[in-house]
């Protein structure tokens, strides 16, 4: 077999070809007054009538209905079910060559015919400006279907290194004998992409529950895989009632996998309740990425300019609203003034608003009114306790949209609940600790995060650099040394963390397919 030329599909700048700029205008425009109507797609029919219907809005502009989308019942779960128990004989019987292909399809009609389409549905429906949907929902989402591809093979390659005479052993990788469950967040299609379609590439079924605050965009990406191939219920798209959904999912013994990214606390849930259970016909694999709180922590000897615009990045890129993003800074005395003067500068600069008009503007809205609201209950009590200070922002407002400024916290605790707790939004703290107690701080990091997603250390010493990576080697399931904690690149970083931020079974990596396979080992006789 020809070698698979795979690399990262490149970014548009979105700065000079006017024609890139009014192609997606046209799309922004389209989607905002197209009062679309998602259906569930369930066995590849599309189920819209009789059911309870639910607004996907606008969450910089609240009063924008985008769509309006279908809940799925019990018996349309049900349905789902039987779908990918009925799909799956024949696509887990097509070469790995003819699933590829649906994928690679999919890539290539992502990153041309509806690249606009997705970005701006991603940029209305999840408050998103065009460069962090250019690196979501065309790269990071391409990527993860031709990366994966491209690891799928190199499993299917791997095989006994030993036989003896007149014998032949060989690994044969199947998909689990049952349906996998793909539970997605709203911050990145891409995410969403790489939970069903993962499982979905290895000849697995999937019953698929979208985030309710990325409907406009996960239907439209369910739509091009039905473009580009997909069988009839290979992937079956079910947004409804999570408790209910999932209640019916798992009370079905063919019930094979979780793939989950979400919160800590709803994947805890969902694995007490798969545990409590004992009658699945195999035990399920359980592959989930949950909370942060992702950490950047500065060396004295630090290029300062850097690390200012690095953290900058970090903490509000996304409003926040990565699983990556930087929400704890550690910063010596000896440079802190200076950093968080300059900090301050640029933080000033950004203003909130709604990227869907200025394409370009840095920072828009927060997901929805209980994120917002979470934040700015958080920035109230921080208001209050004396052992915070806000230095910055502080300032939110849901007039027209979910909009908080980005705010910068200083706590004089480094054992504060904010250096622990995740906001999941543009909420930045920090602590200074003396220059003398670089390794004491080592510790604390790595002694107190409950979380172990993200975190970087900025340092031109290599000895405190080598130092940190020693110490810090479960608070991060993504080290980065001069870096911000966010951006891994499919191909490049696998992502995905330990402790409470996940099983670190990495995404876009050979050793997360291999979670999606039964491996059957076969020895003949001669
Ligand atoms: N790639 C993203 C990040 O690291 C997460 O999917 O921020």
């Amino acid at each position: 077999q020809a070698p698979l030329h795979i690399s990262n599909e490149p970014i548009k700048p979105f700065n000079g070809d006017s024609s890139d700029i009014s192609k997606l205008q046209e799309a922004l425009t389209k989607y905002q007054f197209k009062s679309l109507e998602v259906p569930l797609i369930i066995n590849g029919q599309k189920i819209y009538k009789d059911r309870v219907l639910k607004n996907h809005i606008n969450p910089s502009n609240h009063s924008q209905i985008l769509c309006k989308y279908a809940q799925a019942t019990k018996e349309d779960v049900n349905e789902a079910i039987l779908a990918a128990t009925a799909s799956k004989a024949k696509w887990a019987k097509m070469s790995l060559d003819e699933r590829a292909a649906v994928f690679l399809k999919a890539a290539d009609l992502i990153t041309t015919k509806y690249r606009y389409d997705l970005l701006a549905a991603t940029m209305l429906g999840q408050g998103k400006n065009v460069y962090q949907a250019e690196i979501d929902c065309i790269g990071e989402l391409a990527d993860f279907f031709r990366f994966n591809v491209k690891y799928a093979f190199e499993m299917y390659k791997q095989q006994p290194v030993a036989s003896s005479p007149g014998v032949w052993n060989r690994t044969e990788y199947r998909p689990l004998e049952g349906f996998v469950y793909a539970v997605s967040p709203f911050n990145f299609t891409a995410i969403a992409g790489n939970l069903f379609g993962a499982p979905a590439l290895l000849g697995n079924t999937v019953l698929w529950k979208p985030s309710a605050t990325a409907i406009l965009s996960n239907y439209l990406l369910m739509e091009i895989m039905i473009e580009a191939g997909l069988p009839n219920g290979v992937v079956n798209f079910i947004p409804g009632n999570p408790v209910e959904v999932t209640e019916t999912i798992l009370s079905n013994k063919n019930f094979a996998a979780l793939h989950f990214t979400g919160s800590t606390k709803v994947f805890k849930d969902l694995c007490k309740e798969i545990y409590s259970k004992d009658h699945f016909r195999e035990y399920p694999r359980i592959v989930g990425e949950t909370g942060g709180k992702n950490f950047h922590l500065v060396h004295p000897s630090a290029s300062l300019e850097h690390t200012v615009l690095s953290t900058l990045r970090g903490a509000f890129e996304y409003q926040g609203q990565k699983c990556s993003a930087t929400s704890r800074l550690y910063l010596p005395e000896s440079i802190s003034s200076e950093f968080i003067q300059l900090l301050k500068e640029n933080v000033k600069k950004i203003k909130t608003e709604n990227c869907s008009i200025n394409i370009k503007g840095f920072m828009g809205p927060v997901i929805h009114e209980q994120s917002f609201d979470k934040l700015a209950k958080a920035i109230g009590e921080a208001k209050e306790d004396s052992e915070l200070e806000i230095v910055s922002g502080g300032y939110f407002n849901k007039s027209n949209g979910f909009f908080v400024e980005p705010t910068i916290i200083k706590t004089t605790n480094p054992h504060h609940k904010f250096l622990q707790q995740e906001f999941f939004g543009p909420i930045l703290t920090y602590y200074v600790y003396p220059d003398s107690e670089f390794e004491a701080i080592c510790n604390i990091i790595e002694q107190n995060s409950t979380y172990g997603l993200t975190g970087s250390i900025f340092s031109q010493d290599r000895e405190a650099v080598i130092f940190a990576s020693d110490k810090l080697k479960y608070s991060a399931g993504n080290f980065y040394i001069n870096d911000k904690s966010t951006g891994a690149v499919v191909g490049q970083q696998s992502f995905g963390g330990s402790r409470q931020s996940g099983t670190c079974d990495k995404a876009g990596s050979a050793s997360l397919l291999s979670r999606f396979v039964s491996v059957r080992s076969i020895k003949e006789n001669f």
